[in-house]
């Protein structure tokens, strides 16, 4: 039985294919499209998932979309006429994603290059169900409470309930307009961040400031009896419409936060003017509200369900400070698991399972245990478009080359390492990744300077062997997703500098040989050489797209000026 999942009317646009319930392959429209974020039908990541499964349109049983044109439509349509009386006009866009709906089936049929079958069958999975079934149904838990935690998805911001074997009861949510997810963008936004997926800065910012504007966080986020409210008075998407569109394939989003927020934390800074100490301090005391309010939630939603392990998904549970505090007494969970492709995009893999799961009763597969999913490319291709790129290589086996390789970054060069599958999820873990030595602090200033130009403050991550992690971290977990953040152990802030935060964690990524066999590998070459079992990983990319073919791999690469290329089993050295 051949599902596809789709993403199509949210940002990150993608697709996934489950075969007899086993995910074979998923990728976001934006590897192919180049396009940050892609929005809109993924016409591209569609047919290279059934490409790769060898599957054509006509073999398909399902196509399940992450969003429902049926879901709260009674509160939707109350929405559209409260909104209607006040300002007199009606809110366009809740009219054209209608329109959308109508067309989407046909796109993706398009989409498809090819006949479908007559018996093909066509699911709308409401969009939190989705995120949920991303997390529960990828999980190793046969009963977990389940939870999601966005900006917006089918008129709702957050919902949980509880997974058991195939099924889900999801009747918890909170409904527009109130959301963690909008909180925290319109935070973003306000701080001089406009594009759609800035929130990470925010977060990376937080710990260089003190929340001294908590008093403010507590008046504009508020607890209450159904979770949390934002108060209207900050915001402007309840009492205006904020436009929500997609230009040239990216999502945009229009300014969420008011007039009134400005005067409550301060004025909105421009992207162009430098970050100060306000602009810390707002980041930090959002952050602070943000953990203050998911923890307590968390914690009802563990006394409610009475399950001991949470699977969780949503953008919001890309916040790896949140996800850090997660088990433990503060929530009284003692396992989680938080799906790697925790934004829209893991909603194609979600609504696929779904249906799969849920609806069809299929049993379970086993969990999900890597992201490796996308694209991958033969060293005879990598080959030619080095070839036509007109540079030189090296052909070497694992061994020589990781042991060149770790040789390179103990230098203190900067590689660009490519090989496998690409990864899916905004995470690049290995397989597409920039990778340094982590014990040279000047790395951070470097790299955020002249390879990936982007901003001073921001952190990178650290990718360490499973097997060591508890020695360079206050942690036993394996974390493979890099989604937790562990403390440094003191004895050994020294000696990860570039990838230790202003507040003395990291962002782990643990590896093991069964996952990665040659991103391990090359770690315990660079292990072999300095005593250090850890990388410094970023995603291999220049404020675009991560790459995905060996082309974009080879321009990337001599654009962001790296001094080493490993494409596969070549190497390619600069000098
Ligand atoms: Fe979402």
């Amino acid at each position: 039985m051949l599902i596809l999942g789709v993403n199509a009317m949210h940002a990150d646009a993608s697709a996934a294919l489950l075969v007899d319930g086993r995910l074979v392959a998923a990728v976001e429209e934006e590897r192919f499209t180049r396009i940050k974020h892609a929005s809109g039908t993924p016409v591209e990541a569609i047919r290279w998932v059934l490409e790769h499964a060898g599957a054509k349109a006509a073999d398909l049983d399902h196509v399940a979309f992450s969003k429902s044109p049926h879901a709260h439509r009674a509160r939707r349509a109350g929405h559209v006429l409260v909104h209607a009386a006040r300002t007199r006009h009606l809110p366009l866009q809740r009219l054209t994603a209608r329109r959308r709906f109508l067309s989407l089936d046909e796109e993706i049929r398009a989409a498809l290059g090819g006949p479908v079958s007559s018996e093909l069958r066509t699911h709308y999975v409401e969009h939190h169900p989705a995120h949920i079934s991303s997390a529960f149904y990828a999980s190793e838990f046969d009963e977990a409470a389940v939870c999601s935690i966005d900006g917006l998805g089918d008129f709702v911001s957050m919902a949980w309930g509880t997974g058991r074997d195939r099924r889900l009861d999801v009747s918890n949510r909170v409904f527009f307009p109130h959301s963690l997810g909008y909180f925290y963008t319109a935070v973003t936004q306000l701080l001089g961040f406009p594009n759609y997926g800035d929130e990470y800065k925010v977060m990376g910012l937080a710990p260089y400031g003190s929340p001294r504007y908590l008093p403010e966080m507590r008046r504009v986020l508020r607890a209450s009896d159904e979770g949390f409210r934002l108060d209207q008075r900050y915001f402007r998407h309840e009492r205006e419409e904020v436009e929500w569109r997609v230009d040239g394939g990216a999502p945009v989003i229009g300014t969420l936060y008011s007039q009134e927020l400005t005067e409550l934390l301060g004025p909105a800074r421009l992207a162009s003017e430098p970050i100060d100490e306000r602009h810390r301090d707002v980041a930090a005391s959002a952050q602070a509200r943000l953990e203050e309010v998911i923890l307590p939630l968390l914690a009802r939603v563990r006394a409610s369900t009475g399950m001991p392990a949470l699977c969780l998904a949503g953008g919001v549970a890309l916040n790896v400070t949140v996800n850090s505090r997660i088990i433990g007494a503060e929530t009284g969970f003692d396992a989680v698991f938080i799906q790697p492709a925790a934004s829209d995009a893991g909603t194609s893999l979600g609504a696929a399972m779904h249906v799969a799961h849920h609806q069809l009763g299929a049993a379970r597969a086993a969990p999900m245990r890597d992201v490796y999913l996308g694209p991958s490319f033969s060293s005879e291709q990598c080959r030619d478009a080095l070839e036509q790129a007109g540079l030189g290589y090296e052909r070497l086996d694992l061994k020589s080359l990781c042991r060149r390789t770790a040789g390179y970054i103990a230098e203190g060069r900067i590689i660009g390492w490519f090989q496998g599958s690409m990864e899916f999820g905004p995470r690049a873990l290995g397989n597409r990744s920039i990778v340094c030595d982590p014990r040279r602090s000047e790395m951070k200033d470097v790299l955020n300077a002249r390879t990936k130009r982007r901003e001073a403050f921001r952190p990178f991550a650290p990718s360490v062997l499973t097997e060591r992690v508890a020695e360079l971290y206050e942690t036993d977990g394996v974390s493979p997703f890099m989604l937790t953040a562990p403390r440094v152990r003191p004895e050994w802030r020294d000696r990860l500098g570039a990838v230790t935060h202003v507040d003395g964690t990291g962002r782990i990524q643990t590896v093991d040989r069964e996952r990665n066999e040659r991103y391990w590998q090359l770690i315990s070459a660079f292990e072999a050489l300095t005593g250090v079992p850890a990388l410094l990983n970023t995603s291999f990319n220049e404020n675009e797209p991560i790459v995905c073919t060996p082309k974009e791999a080879i321009a990337c690469f001599l654009r962001a000026d790296m001094d080493v290329l490993v494409l596969e089993d070549l190497l390619v050295s600069r000098n």
